[in-house]
């Protein structure tokens, strides 16, 4: 853009009804449409997330055939393990870079759905039970990606939390856990980073089609969290297209041919559509054209092969969790001889299936990349099940093969997982658990061997009832292109993992708290379970669980000490802790803060994140990490006030390694907001006491008509006002032989109510 570059509205001002309308739907499936006469050029939108995925131009109709190829860095699921923002973010400037090569103005991601079940199949495309890690993450993304002049879309916004019946099902959810949990993250990427578009769901919230909820596109997302950028809908997520667009959903994709143009320009005709809301969703397609156009040519070509492989191995390294490590079974010594036993050591499980597959550059693979370290003769290979019932090998003869491999070497390593057609895009899983006779091969390795070491390919977790039976667990969720590689690293300890789960590992699927709640009936899916998701939920029920949420081990040891929290200028809580790496190599630790309440008077979880930092250091170092845990990270959301509050008190800070290894504590005392709530009939007396005009009122005429007789007949030590204290004002005018009269009440109310000059 220069300076002599008209402003989107002077554009806009100059286009015909038709032409407005045609602006704001694709011209195909992956572009939009352009008005060469104004100088609009189409632009183009393709997924994403966690690769660019452009299809060729042969490419099928349905979008999901032939792509470029492009480097396949960890999706969601490996990368959010990292909790390392800043790694976060040259993935997204790799990605960036990727798609400004390819002449893409934005890209499809991150995505954000908090994973509420297991079941999800669509998992491994999010990254967290937790809103402050999915918004941190998510952040980071958007700053990368943008930074290369290439927009990034937020999605699926919002509550598109299941892949069942997802054109149509409603997430019924209740307002805290919508605010405070599943639009947490999506505000935060929105404040923090000013994505260029967000994508809206297909799903209904509460009965409306995000595509047509004026409160979520234009009340929540615009007024409330100042979002500039242009709405997106998911592909075929438009349900009505004029109550779409005046909902706030500016641009419906992909093509339809020009079908519900015309349904725009009869509404704007016949006036039930006013053309300026036609104005301003014009206004913010050639706004995002602008903005697309600014960088054009800035990243050139050729594509840096090697240069974003090896940021995908070191991206997927920091995204393995060590889930357990006895008798250092971890790092291998590459004198050790080793069984290297599972299909996917051999063919990796690395993306999900759906529209985020990408043709990757290349592809490691965990056999031959331990090979590399295990020096020459020291590395053996056998498949020991089968993926797929095309597969014609035998099980029973590939699993005594197997076995027989497993006796005679020094190390077992056994690669389960998930295969590809169990999670997907646009369907969820029935189960948690891993396939029959993997784990059938895994007690027989275990039967002649005890040094086994089990690494996971899933993209969302699965039951381990083994978990007590084997000295160490790798989860390597789905890494991308260079997983083989970046696994090897960490079995030979060339890589010290670091990564911390950002989903609980629970013990059983029953336990999950969306479980009698998931996938809904008659298109409603009742989030029964409120603001107790994932860690929230084990914590408040006291569950134990197989891996609680942040935790990872290390081929190192961390102290933690000296935790202090300090109450700024603006309310944010600095919170400093000392961290000491005690062991004998160099790491890297995700120090993380929950933060509880002890006296608080609302439903609250046991404890939440609410910051986290990774933090490396060398042996034997100590650093001072100091963290900001936001005053807005506290609030709540009071439906009554329809507004965010702090609850005054003293906060209690847990410095964590994990939500259930809690290793230092700083506590400090937050100021309140203030609130006042209109006193009404319906408010309760006990709520008429505690307010600072009507309470002294009310006393005074309480303790003027004494107990009565009520009191005679309780119990010495009943609590009067507690009995009374939730009766609402109204209906003391209802009982007999005390001075509240309804007229008595309402005075009473008009005097707390009016207008009063600041003390
Ligand atoms: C998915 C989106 C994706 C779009 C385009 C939809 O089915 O839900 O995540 O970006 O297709 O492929």
């Amino acid at each position: 853009m220069t300076e002599s570059t008209p402003l989107p509205a002077e554009i806009v001002a100059g286009l015909t009804l038709e032409e407005k309308a045609a602006l704001t739907s694709g011209g195909t499936f992956w572009t939009t449409k352009g008005v060469e006469s104004a100088g609009i050029p189409k632009i183009m939108l393709t997924d994403g997330p966690h690769g660019l995925r452009k299809q060729r131009e042969t490419g099928d109709h349905l979008g999901i055939g032939d792509s470029v190829p492009a480097t396949c860095f960890p999706p969601a699921v490996g990368l959010g393990s990292s909790w390392d923002v800043g790694l976060v973010e040259r993935v997204g400037e790799a990605l960036g870079t990727e798609a400004a090569i390819e002449n893409v103005a934005v890209l499809l991601g991150p995505g954000l759905n908090i994973k509420r079940s297991p079941l999800c199949g669509r998992n491994f495309e999010y990254v967290s039970e937790d809103p402050i890690v999915s918004g941190e993450v998510g952040a980071a993304l958007v700053r990368g990606i943008q930074s290369k002049g290439v927009g990034a879309s937020v999605k699926h916004f919002a509550a598109n939390n299941q892949e069942n019946d997802r054109m149509r099902a409603s997430s019924d959810v209740d307002e805290r856990p919508l605010r405070e949990v599943y639009l947490r993250g999506f505000q935060r990427v929105v404040e923090d980073a000013q994505p260029w578009t967000v994508m809206c769901s297909y799903n209904r919230i509460n009965g409306v089609y995000a595509s047509e909820d004026p409160w979520l596109l234009t009340h929540v997302l615009r007024d409330e969290w100042g979002f500039d950028g242009l709405v997106v809908s998911d592909w075929g997520a438009v349900n009505e297209r004029v109550a779409s667009i005046a909902a706030g959903m500016d641009l419906e994709m992909p093509s339809n041919g020009g079908e519900t143009d015309a349904q725009i320009i009869a509404a704007v005709r016949n006036g039930t559509l006013a053309e300026s809301v036609v104005d301003v969703a014009t206004t913010r397609i050639v706004n995002l054209v602008q903005k697309s156009q600014a960088g054009a040519g800035d990243v050139a070509g050729p594509l840096d092969v090697d240069a974003h492989h090896a940021l995908a191995r070191e991206a997927a390294g920091r995204g393995i969790v060590l889930l357990k490590n006895e008798r250092e079974t971890l790092p291998i010594s590459s004198t050790a001889s080793v069984a290297v036993i599972g299909l996917f050591a051999e063919k990796p499980r690395y993306q999900g299936a759906g529209s985020s597959k990408v043709t990757p550059t290349r592809l490691d693979n965990a056999r031959d990349e331990i090979a590399e370290y295990a020096g020459q003769g020291n590395s053996f290979y056998a498949q020991g099940y089968k993926v797929s019932s095309r597969d014609d090998a035998d099980s029973e003869e590939l699993r005594r093969a197997a076995v027989e491999l497993a006796a005679a070497k020094d190390v077992a390593v056994l690669f389960l997982g998930l295969p590809e057609a169990a999670e997907a895009e646009g369907y969820d899983r029935e189960h948690i658990d891993l396939p029959d006779d993997q784990l059938a091969l895994l007690d027989a390795v275990l039967g002649v061997t005890p040094n086994v070491v089990v690494v996971l390919s899933n993209g969302s977790v699965v039951a381990l009832p083994f978990a007590d039976r084997v000295p160490a667990i790798i989860e390597a969720w789905l890494l991308g292109q260079a997983g083989g590689g970046a696994i090897a690293d960490v079995l030979y300890g060339a890589v010290n993992p670091s990564a911390k789960l950002t989903e609980t590992i629970p013990l059983r699927l029953q336990d999950n708290p969306s479980y009698l709640n998931f996938g809904g009936t008659d298109g409603h899916v009742r989030y029964g379970e409120g603001l107790f998701v994932g860690y929230r939920w084990y914590d408040a029920r006291d569950l134990d669980v197989a891996f609680p949420f942040g935790h990872g081990l290390s081929y190192t040891t961390f102290e933690y000490s000296d935790a202090v929290a300090s109450v700024g200028p603006n309310g944010d809580v600095e919170v400093r802790v000392r961290i000491t790496n005690t062991g004998d190599r160099a790491g890297r630790e995700v120090v993380q803060i929950y933060t509880s309440l002890a006296e608080s008077t609302i439903q609250r979880p046991v404890r939440e994140l609410k910051a986290f930092a990774s933090v490396a250091l060398d042996p034997g170092e100590t650093r001072d990490v100091m963290q900001v845990v936001r005053r807005d990270d506290l609030a709540y959301w009071h439906v009554t006030a329809q507004r965010w509050v702090v609850e005054g008190g003293d906060y209690t800070f847990d410095i964590a390694a994990s939500s259930r290894d809690l290793r230092a504590r700083a506590t400090a005392p937050m100021e309140g907001d203030v609130l006042s709530l209109p006193l009404t009939r319906q408010s309760s007396l006990g709520e008429a006491f505690a307010h600072p005009i009507a309470g002294p009122i009310v006393q005074k005429i309480m303790a003027a008509n004494g107990p009565g007789d009520a009191a005679s007949i309780m119990p010495e030590d009943v609590d009067m006002m507690k009995m009374i204290e939730s009766m609402p004002l109204g209906r003391m005018a209802m009982f007999p032989g005390d001075d509240f009269s309804t007229e008595t009440i309402d005075r009473l109310i008009a005097t707390a109510n009016a207008p009063r000059a600041e003390a």
